[in-house]
C-alpha cells in the first residue's frame, strides 16, 4: 500500500515520454498463448496489471522474462488451463485468456473475473462467442469452467453493444478456427486495430480492420514474432489534461495523437492549445478557462470513457458550469466524493454529472478507488493549494508507470510514500 502526497498549485512545465498502452499490452499477452513459440513485446509498460497477466501466464505454464522494457513470452509448454487464482479474480483481462485458451488447450476453468471498481462489468458477450463457436460453458458458483473438443467454428457473430474485451476475445477465439468468423457491431477502439496488426504480424488472416466489421480466416499455425507495443493514449491524455488543469506547458513524447481526438477536441474547447511537430505534442494549457458544455463518453471515436474522471479534475478548475454524462459504465462517477472533500462543486444524478468549477480546490486526504478515478485525483491534487495525499495508490500502479517520477519531471512537487 502506498500514497501519493502532491503539493500542489505549481503549473506542469518540461517534457515526459509516454509508456506503452496497457490495454493494448494485455491481449497482445493473451494472444501470444495462441502460439507454440516465442513471442516478444518491446516497449511493454512495466505497471501492475501486466504483472499480474504476467503471473496468471506463469501458472498456466509460461516462461517469462524481461530485458529492459521487453517483455519476452516463451509459450511453448503451455501446461495448465486452470487459474482459479486471486489474480484472476482481481482482474478483468483475465477473460480475454478465455479466447486463446479453447484455442490452444480447448479447456479453461478461470475464477469469475473482477477489475476496477466501475459498474457490474458482465462477460455474457464473451460467452455468447465462445458459445457460438462451439464451446460448452459452465457457470458455477465464482467460477467458469469453458471447454470444447476439435477446433473451434468460424461463425457470424453479432454483438448488441461493441464490447472492447469481447471483441478481442472472439479474435483469439478465431484465429486458429476452422473456417471464416465475422465480427459485426464489433468494437473499433485503437487497441483492437493494434491487435489486428499484431496477429498478422503472427500470421493470422484478419480483414476489416478500423471498421465495425471483422473478418477472420482460420489458420492452423502462427509464429515468434516481436512486436512493439504502441503508446498510452490514456495516460497521454491524462498528462495533456494535468497541464490543463494547472495551466502549465508540456511536451509529450510518442503521444498517439491520431487517437486521441476527442480528448483533443475537448482539450481545445476548453482553451487549450497545441500542435503535433517532429513526432512530438506541445500542449499549451495556460489559456484554458472555458467549459466546453456537455461531453458524453462513448465508444471509439468518441470521447473516452476511461479519461472521463481525468476531465471532472480539469473542469472542477473552470469557473463555469459543465456536465458530463457516462454512457458507458454505470458507476464511473465514484470519485466525485473525494473531490467534493477537495472543495470541489459536483453533482451527480444517475449517469450525468454537473460541475461548477471555479471553487478554489484545497488539498486534503483523498481515496483512490480505481484506476483512473485515481490518476484524477492526482491531477486534481496538482490543481489544489495546499498538500493533497492520495491513499491507495495501487490502483494508479494498475496502469501508471512511475507516475510520481514523471510528474516530477513536469515540475511537480510529488513523493510516493509507503504506508
Ligand atoms: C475495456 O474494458 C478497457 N479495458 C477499459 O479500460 C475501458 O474502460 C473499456 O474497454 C471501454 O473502453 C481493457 O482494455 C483491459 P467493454 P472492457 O467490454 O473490455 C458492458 C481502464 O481504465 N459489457 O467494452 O471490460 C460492460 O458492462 C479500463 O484502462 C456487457 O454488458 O469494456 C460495459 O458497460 C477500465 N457484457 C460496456 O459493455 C459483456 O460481456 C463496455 O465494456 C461485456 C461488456
Amino acid at each position: 500500500m502506498g500514497e501519493i502526497w502532491i503539493d500542489g498549485a505549481v503549473p506542469l512545465s518540461g517534457e515526459v515520454r509516454i509508456q506503452g498502452s496497457k490495454n493494448a499490452a494485455l491481449p497482445m499477452m493473451a494472444a501470444a498463448l495462441l502460439h507454440e513459440g516465442v513471442t516478444v513485446l518491446h516497449g511493454c509498460p512495466q505497471i501492475a496489471d501486466v504483472r499480474m497477466m504476467e503471473r496468471i501466464l506463469n501458472i498456466l505454464g509460461v516462461e517469462t522474462c524481461w530485458k529492459e522494457h521487453s517483455l519476452i513470452l516463451d509459450c511453448r509448454r503451455v501446461t495448465g488451463v486452470e487459474i482459479m487464482d486471486d489474480c484472476a479474480s482481481c482482474m478483468r483481462s483475465s477473460i480475454i485468456l478465455l479466447g486463446s485458451m479453447l484455442a490452444r488447450k480447448g479447456k479453461m476453468k478461470i475464477t469469475y473475473p473482477g477489475g476496477c471498481a466501475i459498474g457490474k462489468r458482465p462477460v455474457d458477450l464473451h460467452l455468447m462467442a465462445m458459445e457460438k463457436m462451439g464451446a460448452r460453458i459452465e457457470e458455477k458458483e465464482g467460477f467458469l469452467l469453458v471447454e470444447h473438443s476439435g477446433r473451434l467454428e468460424g461463425k457470424n457473430i453479432e454483438f448488441p453493444f461493441p464490447s472492447v474485451g469481447a471483441t478481442e476475445n472472439t479474435l483469439l477465439a478465431a484465429v486458429l478456427a476452422r473456417g471464416t468468423t465475422r465480427l459485426i457491431n464489433c468494437a473499433r477502439e485503437p487497441e483492437i486495430t493494434h491487435l489486428c496488426h499484431f496477429l498478422q504480424a503472427m500470421g493470422a488472416e484478419i480483414g476489416g480492420i478500423g471498421t465495425g466489421e471483422l473478418w477472420v480466416r482460420g489458420v492452423s499455425t502462427l509464429r515468434d514474432v516481436e512486436y512493439q507495443v504502441p503508446p498510452d493514449r490514456i495516460v497521454a491524455g491524462t498528462f495533456l489534461y494535468g497541464a490543463a488543469a494547472t495551466r502549465g506547458k508540456i511536451i509529450l513524447d510518442n503521444a498517439p495523437v491520431e487517437e486521441m481526438e476527442a480528448v483533443l477536441e475537448v482539450y481545445e474547447k476548453m482553451g487549450g492549445q497545441w500542435e503535433y511537430k517532429g513526432g512530438k505534442l506541445l500542449a499549451d494549457g495556460r489559456k484554458v478557462h472555458c467549459s466546453p458544455g456537455k461531453v458524453e463518453t462513448s465508444c471509439y471515436p468518441g470521447f473516452p470513457t476511461d479519461m472521463q474522471s481525468v476531465l471532472l479534475a480539469v473542469l472542477l478548475t473552470i469557473p463555469e458550469e459543465s456536465c458530463v454524462w457516462e454512457k458507458i459504465f454505470e458507476d464511473r462517477f465514484k470519485v466525485v466524493s473525494q473531490f467534493r472533500s477537495m472543495g470541489g462543486d459536483v453533482v451527480v444524478e444517475g449517469r450525468k454529472a454537473r460541475i461548477r468549477g471555479g471553487n478554489p480546490l484545497r488539498g486534503t486526504v483523498v481515496e483512490a478507488g480505481e484506476l483512473r478515478g485515481g490518476a484524477a485525483l492526482v491531477v486534481a491534487g496538482l490543481a489544489a493549494r495546499g498538500i493533497t495525499v492520495v491513499r491507495n495508490s495501487h490502483f494508479i500502479e494498475r496502469g501508471y508507470e512511475n507516475l510520481e517520477q514523471m510528474i516530477a519531471k513536469l515540475g511537480g512537487k510529488i513523493r510516493f510514500a509507503e504506508k
